[in-house]
């Protein structure tokens, strides 16, 4: 079966950011001039998704409006041939009904709120993305993704190596046999201190996951931080179905993280050829 629906937790009250994300949610930090989360649901959109599940929260009106037309501004700007302004402010959701809004009413983890998506996503594989993690890639990465779905018919994270004192920020897999492109996971641990970790291999936030993994979230089971989470259900469901861990082409940022957020910022500020020539000499001049 085809992935055709994307869920995007976004209920995430962003205290890492404060005072910015105080009236404002985390995900329309703006990466040079998007907000991050709109470099993921892209990013699903050109994988073939067709329907933007966002589980939401309280103040999250600015990212709702945000993928809405604005009709006064089309109008303006239409008015004033600004043709290149025009075009990133129309809704990159052109149908209407093509995303749904679900509200995860208790802050109760990332498992949580995947689970509050169940009736909306229905008995069919689906994919889920974490706006935090930023990847810079040739090909999107949940696109890489979907084409090993497509061969290996399984759930399965993308997965990136971190340093042995950075495992407990992650869900941790223990690898099992490799292929090309993925690793069977044989377990997952979230966040586990580096002693305990069975490997430096951690989830990244893109996801496929079959429907079963709903049985595991419903069962409202807490885990690190007195969290629901998605990785101690996706361990239970590897005793059932397999799990793998898929290595994708690109290169990972941490936006959930000050330092991250900044350089996802240079690098893909980097990217703009008319950016690039005005801040290659600055930032080499501010290093020297
Ligand atoms: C979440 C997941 C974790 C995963 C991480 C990727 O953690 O729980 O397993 O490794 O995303 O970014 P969070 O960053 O929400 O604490």
């Amino acid at each position: 079966m085809r992935i055709r629906k994307a869920v995007f937790p976004v209920a995430g009250l962003g205290t890492r950011f404060l005072p910015a994300t105080k009236a404002m949610p985390k995900e329309m930090l703006t990466v040079v001039d998007k907000p991050i989360i709109q470099y993921a649901v892209e990013e699903a959109l050109a994988a073939g998704i067709e329907q933007i599940i966002f589980v939401t929260g309280s103040g999250k009106g600015a990212l709702e409006d945000h993928f809405d037309s604005d009709l006064e501004l089309e109008k303006t700007l239409a008015e004033r041939n600004k043709t290149d302004l025009l075009k990133s402010v129309k809704s990159l959701l052109h149908t209407s009904g093509n995303i749904v809004y679900t509200r995860q009413s208790e802050p109760l983890g990332l498992g949580h709120a995947i689970w509050c998506a169940r009736d909306i996503v229905g008995d069919e594989p689906f994919a889920v993305l974490l706006a935090d993690d930023l990847i810079r890639s040739e090909v999107p990465v949940l696109h890489q993704m979907i084409q090993e779905f497509e061969r290996l018919r399984a759930s399965m994270m993308a997965i990136t190596e971190v340093s042995p004192e950075e495992t407990g920020r992650y869900g941790i897999i223990e690898p099992g046999e490799t292929s090309v492109g993925s690793v069977r996971v044989k377990s997952m641990v979230e966040k586990p201190d580096p002693q305990q970790a069975p490997s430096n291999l951690a989830a990244i936030g893109r996801y496929i996951l079959t429907p079963r993994i709903f049985e595991y979230l419903g069962r409202n089971e807490k885990g690190a931080g007195g969290e629901i989470q998605l990785t101690d259900a996706m361990e239970k469901l590897l005793e059932e179905q397999p799990v793998f861990g898929f290595k994708f082409d690109g290169k990972r940022y941490d936006c959930g993280d000050k330092a991250g957020f900044q350089l996802a910022n240079v690098a893909f500020a980097l990217d703009r050829p008319e950016l690039r020539e005005v801040l290659l000499p600055k930032l080499k001049e501010m290093l020297c």
